[in-house]
């Protein structure tokens, strides 16, 4: 009860006209929550998913443009093969259970990190959850799979060297051009990071696109992450002053 009061008074507080574009989201402590309450690790990561579902239907209420998920790192393969099999096995339930909602809502899905070196069936999945939103028009729902940003980094350098040996580049490498080279190319920057589960670090996601992002972190594991929290998030995001190097007039 008091839980739905404050989220009715954060629905006030909040101003819908500064909303945050991109909204980035590490989502951290699924094991844990799991472990905490008994249960196997990968009870976590099946919980995790209807918090997804939760997240997403309401971010897309709220119109945000970008949503980014990081649902698994390059780094992530270092795990059992039972739990990293557990992971490759979502992306299907996913897609399976909500893609009809996903095209129904106008949401387009888009993928950044290597995909081929996720299994074919992941790929297939998530691939055909991109093709068929490909001509929606509204929330970008883009999942991090096999993501790590130093690997997006140098993959971009090795492009662009090669675009220059080519001749396809005659300037020099500005910002502009450099970011058109990472897999978040056509994206604006994340403007609100959260992570949950009480992690204070970035666990190699969006180094250079999160230049300028406003952190956001909770304690809450993700499987038990609300509406209420996102609400308190984007609330917070609101009181912060986004200097971006400059001094206030
Ligand atoms: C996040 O939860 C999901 C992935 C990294 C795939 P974790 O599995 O990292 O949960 P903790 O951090 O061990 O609690
Ligand atoms: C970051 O969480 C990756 C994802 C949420 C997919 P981790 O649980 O892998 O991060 P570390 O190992 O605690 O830094
Ligand atoms: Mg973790």
């Amino acid at each position: 009860m008091q839980d739905e009061n404050h989220e009715e008074q954060l629905l006030e507080a909040i101003d819908y006209h500064k909303l945050p574009r991109h909204i980035a989201i590490i989502m951290d402590g699924n094991g844990r929550w799991a472990v905490e309450r008994g249960l196997p690790r990968k009870e976590g990561h099946r919980q995790g998913m209807e918090t997804i579902k939760e997240i997403v239907r309401n971010c897309n209420k709220l119109h945000i443009e970008v949503l980014t998920l990081f649902a698994f790192s390059t780094e992530n393969w270092q795990r059992p093969k039972w739990e990293v099999n557990y992971l490759m096995s979502l992306p299907e339930k996913y897609f399976n259970s909500d893609l009809p909602e996903l095209i129904e809502k106008n949401i387009r899905v888009k993928l950044i990190g290597e995909h081929e070196g996720l299994p074919g069936r992941v790929q297939k999945a998530v691939l055909d959850g991109v093709e068929k939103t490909k001509e929606n028009t509204g929330m970008i729902l883009n999942f991090a799979m096999n993501y790590g940003s130093r690997s997006e980094i140098l993959q971009a350098v090795n492009n662009i060297i090669i675009d220059v040996t080519q001749n396809k580049i005659k300037s020099k490498i500005d910002e502009n051009i450099f970011s058109n080279y990472l897999y978040t190319a056509g994206l604006t920057d994340p403007d609100l990071l959260i992570r949950t589960s009480g992690e204070i670090r970035i666990s190699n996601f969006l180094l250079w696109q999160l230049a300028y992002s406003e952190f956001w972190f909770t304690n809450v594991y993700w499987p038990d992450f609300k509406v209420i929290h996102l609400l308190e998030a984007i609330f917070d995001y609101q009181q912060r002053k986004r200097r971006f190097g400059k001094i206030d007039s």
